[in-house]
């Protein structure tokens, strides 16, 4: 590694976790560039010393995940995507400005394109399950690639009406006991909650009223089949995972930093599912 090498990081805490030098550190091998992924496990007392000086500390960008989403938008100039959604996940250094975007709805429709191209061309309505900052995400990007109506089902029904009042009236809110009727009318289903994750609740939904050509997505990646997938497959459904979305979330950060947009690849995939349970 030299002076000239561009390192980016994922900031988090905890972080030591993280398989994002895994997701990066192949592009950065496989398009042969002088660039290094790191984790910086940063407390929330240092995070904003730590963003303030990303330069100095040797960055040009970072990746932030929790606990500091909400302080990354709070202390950077937010693009549009990230003020859309009221947290960034992605920092980058434009001359001296430190910028921050959210990719994770940009993520999820990369996921659609690539499990059902064209997707776009027929989904009319949607339904996603759970109203938390992945949810908000979701509706922003399914809005913007043309999605009409989307049904936002949530325990707390406030939360889906807060989304509401930020875009507006093709989102509905709905109960979980109005969950049934709404699938009649949906093209795509997808859980933006944490059901059916390891050690989570399972998440128990009835696909049988969805139509034969709907698309059934989860943001959930552990297990990679969540039991909610694995009945979309059994009814012979489309589906697209979390682990999809989060390899399609990482082009625009890598892009930003490297400045090179890749390629999601198969190889990608079977190389960060190494160690994730399959269902
Ligand atoms: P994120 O910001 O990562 O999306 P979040 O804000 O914690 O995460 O949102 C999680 C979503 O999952 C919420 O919509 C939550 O419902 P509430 O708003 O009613 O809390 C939903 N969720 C989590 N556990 C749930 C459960 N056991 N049953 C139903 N919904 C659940």
């Amino acid at each position: 590694m030299s002076s000239s090498t561009r390192r980016a990081c994922v900031i988090g805490y905890p972080a030591g976790h993280s398989r994002s030098p895994v997701l990066h550190g192949y592009w950065i091998d496989r398009y042969g560039l002088d660039g290094d992924y790191l984790i910086e496990e940063i407390e929330p007392e240092r995070f904003e010393a730590f963003v303030t000086n990303l330069s100095e500390n040797g960055y040009v960008g970072a990746n932030v995940t929790m606990p500091h989403k909400d302080a990354a938008f709070r202390i950077s100039e937010p693009d549009d995507d990230a003020r859309a959604i009221g947290a960034a996940n992605t920092l980058w250094l434009d001359g001296g400005v430190l910028r921050a975007t959210n990719t994770d709805g940009d993520g999820y429709v990369g996921s659609l394109d690539a499990a059902a191209p064209r997707w776009d061309d027929w989904v009319k309505n949607s339904v996603i399950l759970g109203a938390g900052g992945a949810s908000r995400s979701l509706v922003h990007a399914l809005l913007r690639r043309g999605v009409s109506r989307i049904y936002v089902v949530n325990r707390t029904i406030e939360k889906a009406e807060a989304i509401r009042e930020i875009f507006g009236y093709d989102v509905v809110p709905t109960a979980w006991s109005d969950l049934p009727n709404v699938l009649e009318e949906a093209e795509l289903l997808v859980n933006a909650t944490p059901l059916g994750m390891h050690g989570q609740p399972n998440l128990k939904v009835d696909l049988s009223p969805l139509a034969k050509h709907a698309i059934v997505s989860d943001i959930v990646y552990v297990p990679l089949k969540t039991p909610l997938l694995a009945n979309a497959d059994a009814l012979g459904l489309v589906t697209s995972d979390g682990l999809e979305m989060l390899l399609h979330q990482a082009v625009r950060g890598f892009e930003l930093w490297f400045g090179m947009r890749p390629e999601v690849t198969a190889e990608q995939y079977d190389l960060m599912a190494i160690d994730i349970p399959k269902s």
